[in-house]
This record gives C-alpha cells, sequence and structure tokens, in this order.
C-alpha cells in the first residue's frame, strides 16, 4: 500500500502536482518541496504566524494545516503578492515605514494583513492590532507595523491578493483557523 497521497494544489496561481505523505505539514510542502522559502517556520506551537499563507483566499498557519488537506485548493504565498517588479502596497508600505527589523515575522505579517485588509478595508489603528495578534515580531514593537498597515489600507492600489475567495469555504474550519487562532 502507497504511503503516500496525490495532492494538486494551485500555488500563487500555478498549479503544482506532487505525492506527499499524508502528515507532511503545508508549510514544508512549500518550502521543501516548492522552494518557497518565504513562508518562515518561527515556533512549533501555533503562535507566532511567521508561517502565514492565504487558503482559498484566508489566512491561515501552514503549520497548522496538512498539505492534503489544501488538495484542490487555492494557496497564496508571500512570493505571489508583488505584481512582477511591483511591491503589493503591503509590501511597499513596510518597506517605506520601517516596519520590520530582521524581518523574520514580515511574510506572515504581511499575509495576516492582506487578509485583514480583505476583511476590513478601512480598520482603525485599534482593529489592525486584534486583526495582527496572532502574528508575533521580537523585534520592532509593532509600532511600525501598525502603521505600515493603516498606509496599506489608503493605498489607491489594490490591497487585496490572490483569487476572490469562495463562497463559503467548508474547509476552513477544519484546516486551521486564522491568524488570531
Ligand atoms: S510556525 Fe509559528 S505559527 Fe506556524
Ligand atoms: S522584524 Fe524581527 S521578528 Fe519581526
Amino acid at each position: 500500500m502507497s504511503s503516500t497521497v496525490g495532492v494538486r494544489i494551485s500555488v500563487n496561481g500555478e498549479v503544482r502536482e506532487h505525492e506527499v505523505e499524508p502528515r507532511l505539514l503545508l508549510v514544508h510542502y512549500l518550502r521543501d518541496r516548492l522552494g518557497l522559502t518565504g513562508t518562515h517556520v518561527g515556533c512549533d506551537t501555533t503562535n507566532c504566524g511567521a508561517c502565514t499563507v492565504h487558503l482559498n483566499g484566508e489566512a491561515v498557519k501552514s503549520c497548522t494545516v496538512f498539505a492534503v488537506q489544501a488538495d484542490g485548493a487555492e494557496v497564496t504565498t508571500i512570493e505571489g503578492m508583488a505584481d512582477g517588479a511591483e511591491l503589493h502596497p503591503l509590501q511597499e508600505a513596510f518597506w517605506k515605514n520601517h516596519g520590520l527589523q530582521c524581518g523574520y515575522c514580515t511574510p506572515g505579517m504581511i499575509m495576516a494583513a492582506a487578509d485583514l485588509l480583505q476583511r476590513n478595508p478601512d480598520p482603525s489603528e485599534s482593529e489592525v492590532r486584534h486583526g495582527l495578534e496572532g502574528n508575533l515580531c521580537r523585534c520592532t514593537g509593532y509600532q511600525n507595523i501598525v502603521r505600515a498597515v493603516m498606509e496599506a489600507a489608503h493605498s489607491p492600489q489594490r490591497t487585496t491578493v490572490g483569487p476572490p475567495p469562495p463562497e463559503k469555504p467548508e474547509a476552513r474550519e477544519e484546516v486551521g483557523k486564522g491568524v488570531g487562532a
């Protein structure tokens, strides 16, 4: 009996097909099988949010999702945020506002912030802080991160990412809560 399972996942708009072990986490699939190392691993306790990606348009911690649970889904990682040479407004705003120091948390922060802005395009400062509470930063004190997200919210460019979310992503509840989980 085979110990692997076939998965077909659209990652940053490109369909990828692999045989994977059922226990392989999505974060390790992205990093080790696809070479998308922008998604980071900062803990093994579902706390830090460094591994945040979008699954069917919603932020999830990819260390809480098995790759097989993403079969048939759309996944967006930090590598899928820029439009060619043009940075996503959140990337631009983090850069302009010094929203990072070591940068380890930054991909997860940006993916979480993109999810927040999709749900709430004009958040208050406290809503930004609440929306990012599942993402930890050891360096910045958060002030510049919050400022960057507020600035990106008012960018004339798109602040969404990836395909529009499905009507009701049924797998969502099962495969990992959002960044605040
Ligand atoms: S690696 Fe820390 S929450 Fe996923
Ligand atoms: S910039 Fe270093 S952990 Fe956030």
